[in-house]
């Protein structure tokens, strides 16, 4: 147990005794949406709901290293959260650089290394420096990564990256014929990391929001009507248990995949 404050309850030894180690996601990504709403149903500040919001994070970061995850990827404030009332944008900055500074200690004590995606440059100068700092300060930690998308948006990722390409081929760095998809993986800010296996969205909203577009090509997609402060290591198990009872064929049939199985 990584914290002695958050016993594991009765229902979640029971519930991961169920889950087949040999079939877990090797990469997570969560959309962690709902936390307005949660304070707003409990008459209560928006920022309240950030701050139960950072409570889950600690125990699905901490869920997932125990489980062996190896790639957790959280949506923590995209391109379009610039947009929010400046308070609310200040105020989620503040959590996360208090986020940083607490959780650097437990990330090194648990072996995860901390990555982040996004356009970074516009974090404000305190965040960023924090950010870096524990970067710098996990990067030799191999047993998790936890990758936050700060100021991230797919669309600009993407844009980004062919322009990237398009400055390779005009430098005669690269030919046109070589940029395959393989390629083009490369190019996004999540290269080398694989891409998510599973995709978890709180709060039941049926969209992607402009979240890895690319990469969750064929990701398993998981919604849950929970909003994310309430959102608990059971229902991440819940979540991956519901992961491992799907067939995934990336394009090919079914007695393909058995065959495929069959061989291994
Ligand atoms: C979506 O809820 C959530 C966010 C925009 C921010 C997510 C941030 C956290 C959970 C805390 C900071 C994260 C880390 C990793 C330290 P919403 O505000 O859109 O909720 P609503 O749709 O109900 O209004």
């Amino acid at each position: 147990m990584m914290r002695e404050d958050n016993k594991k309850s009765l229902a979640s030894q029971e519930l991961l005794e169920r889950v087949d180690p040999a079939k877990l996601p090797r990469h997570i990504a969560i959309i962690m949406d709902g936390n307005g709403r949660w304070a707003k149903n409990k008459l209560l500040n928006r920022i309240k709901g950030h701050e139960k919001g950072i409570d889950a994070v600690r125990d699905v970061v901490e869920a997932c290293r125990e489980m062996g995850i190896q790639y957790l990827t959280l949506y923590a404030f995209s391109v379009e959260n610039w947009r929010r009332p400046a308070s609310e944008v200040n105020a989620l900055m503040q959590l996360l650089r208090n986020y940083l500074l607490k959780e650097r200690d437990n990330l090194l004590k648990n072996e995860i290394r901390l990555s982040a995606i996004g356009d970074l440059d516009r974090l404000p100068e305190s965040v960023r420096k924090t950010l870096f700092q524990v970067i710098g300060d996990t990067a030799h930690c191999e047993k998790m990564t936890l990758i936050l998308a700060l100021s991230y948006g797919s669309r600009w990722e993407i844009v980004r990256a062919a322009l990237r390409i398009a400055r390779d081929i005009a430098a005669g760095k690269m030919r046109e014929e070589e940029v395959t998809p393989e390629v083009f993986s490369g190019y996004l800010t999540t290269a080398p990391v694989p891409d998510p296996d599973l995709l978890i969205r709180t709060s039941g909203e049926l969209r992607l929001s402009n979240f890895l577009l690319w990469q969750l090509a064929y990701t398993e997609l998981y919604i849950t009507p929970t909003l994310w402060p309430d959102f608990t290591r059971e229902d991440l198990i819940e979540a991956i248990l519901d992961y491992q009872k799907r067939e995934r064929r990336f394009g090919m049939t079914s007695d393909q995949i058995s065959e495929l199985h069959a061989k291994r």
